[in-house]
């Protein structure tokens, strides 16, 4: 089949590829002429494990095309996917301008019937805003589609290659058979293809996002109610993730969730919600614990030091919000380090990965950053342990010691185990542990 794909971020570059790697014509398109041109070259901007290689092969076996070009995309194409961004506007609610825009740039190179597939996360309702748009600009027959992405940073590939399962919103039948073999190599082992009504397709996305958020939210809360009884989060969750009803993933306490996801979308379904005259009460709640969950690793550091943060070197490990990317969006080091500054401190920091990003965007020349774990810790007054990078999981806990200029560790994932550490010596802090 030939394929568009409008967009080439994060999902239309692993949707894009994966299309093709399928063995599809796939063809993307984005406004940015020097992003196009280093695409085409292989020169993948974001680190997701395996997808430029995946992405140089595709090219290089001519079923992977970028182009600035619609006119170069959508004709002859079966499907066009938008995939292009819906950053929260002021009031949180995502701003659509760009994906109506991409509908009417769709629209005016079309030739014949398309199939038109919202890919973006939108709010419930855009499906008929892009339909809206499309019939203004064009003649020819076409369908919308929603097609939510549930990818993982870091996993991307994996899970678009074999998904738990693909959700298709369309009241298209003509349409919902373009979607089923577009997906048919992808659910080989069985995991369903699930039709439905476009408006469900749409919350879907944003309820599976907000699901997952308040586990996570809840599980914050149950550590912080453990750090005041003398529990231990960490066996609370082993002994209610053994319940098949609840599940043993998705359960860590911690910092608190960021990415691209999580934050936006649960604002995003507040705002809906409160658009259509319901308050959203759980999700509101889930939100205001996140945000607190951002500060108390700072909290901690700063009461240990009775307040007095300044002149103090804290060496942090890990940026990124999660491991295995170098996202930074949303990310709670960046608040913790901000706290950690605005006290007086001075911070020193490694990631394997994000430390780009970080100068680039939300660090700057703000901290000093060290070319490898250890030398972050040279004259350290603490080590703060922020991204659970599996790098960061077993070091060298004797050289980590004489490293630091006293030995105590804040450790934000609980990837450590208190008892061992303080049977070498340490003051050890972790989150409800
Ligand atoms: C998420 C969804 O998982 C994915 O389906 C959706 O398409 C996009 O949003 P992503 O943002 O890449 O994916 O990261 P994910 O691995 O889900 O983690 C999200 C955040 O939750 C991270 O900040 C992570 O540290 C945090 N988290 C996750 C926890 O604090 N505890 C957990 O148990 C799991």
């Amino acid at each position: 089949m030939r394929i568009a794909v409008i967009g080439t971020g994060y999902v239309g570059l692993v949707a894009g590829t994966c299309f093709a790697e399928s063995g599809n014509t796939v063809t993307c398109v984005d406004i940015d002429e020097e992003k196009v041109r280093k695409l085409k070259d292989g020169h993948v901007p974001i680190y997701e494990p395996g997808l430029e290689e995946l992405l140089k092969r595709n090219v290089h076996d001519g079923r992977l095309h970028f182009t600035t070009n619609y006119a170069e995309a959508v004709p002859g194409a079966h499907a066009v996917f938008i995939a292009v961004g819906t950053p929260p506007g002021e009031d949180g609610s995502a701003d659509l301008q760009y994906v109506v825009a991409a509908a009417k740039s769709t629209a005016e190179s079309m030739t014949g019937y398309t199939v038109v597939v919202d890919k973006s996360t939108v709010p419930v309702g855009t499906a008929r805003k892009v339909q809206a748009a499309l019939a203004e600009s064009t003649s020819h027959p076409f369908d919308v589609v929603s097609n939510p992405e549930f990818l993982k940073e870091g996993a991307a590939i994996d899970d678009f290659l074999k998904p738990d399962r693909v959700v298709i919103g369309s009241d298209s039948q003509r349409a919902a058979e373009v979607m089923d073999e577009l997906y048919a190599p992808f659910v080989r082992t069985g995991n369903p293809i699930i039709h439905m009504d476009v408006e469900s397709a749409e919350l879907t996305k944003y309820a599976a996002n907000a699901m997952l958020a308040t586990r996570i939210s809840f599980m914050n809360e149950i550590a912080n109610i453990c750090m005041r009884v003398g529990a231990n989060v960490d066996q609370v969750r082993k002994g209610i993730g053994s319940d098949d009803r609840i599940g043993s993933r998705f359960l860590f306490a911690g910092l608190g969730y960021g990415g691209s996801c999580f934050p936006k979308d649960v604002k995003a379904i507040v705002q809906t919600s409160q658009q259509h005259g319901y308050e959203f009460k759980i999700l509101q709640a889930v939100e205001a614990v996140n945000e607190n969950q951002k500060r108390l690793l700072f909290d901690q550091v700063s009461s240990h030091y009775g307040g007095q943060l300044a002149g103090k070197r804290i060496a942090i490990w890990g940026l990124s919000f999660k491991p295995n990317t170098d996202d930074m969006r949303e990310a709670p080091a960046v608040v913790v380090i901000d706290h950690l500054l605005a006290a007086g401190a001075e911070v020193v920091t490694y990631d394997p990965e994000a430390m780009d990003e970080a100068k680039r965007w939300h660090l700057a020349d703000r901290v000093t950053y060290a070319t490898a774990p250890m030398s972050a810790l040279d004259d350290a007054d603490c080590l703060v342990l922020v991204t659970e990078w599996n790098e960061f999981r077993r070091p060298d806990f004797d050289e980590v010691k004489q490293r630091l200029k006293t030995p105590v560790i804040f450790d934000g994932r609980n990837i450590y185990n208190r008892r061992t550490l303080e049977a070498q010596g340490f003051t050890y802090y972790g989150i409800g542990t």
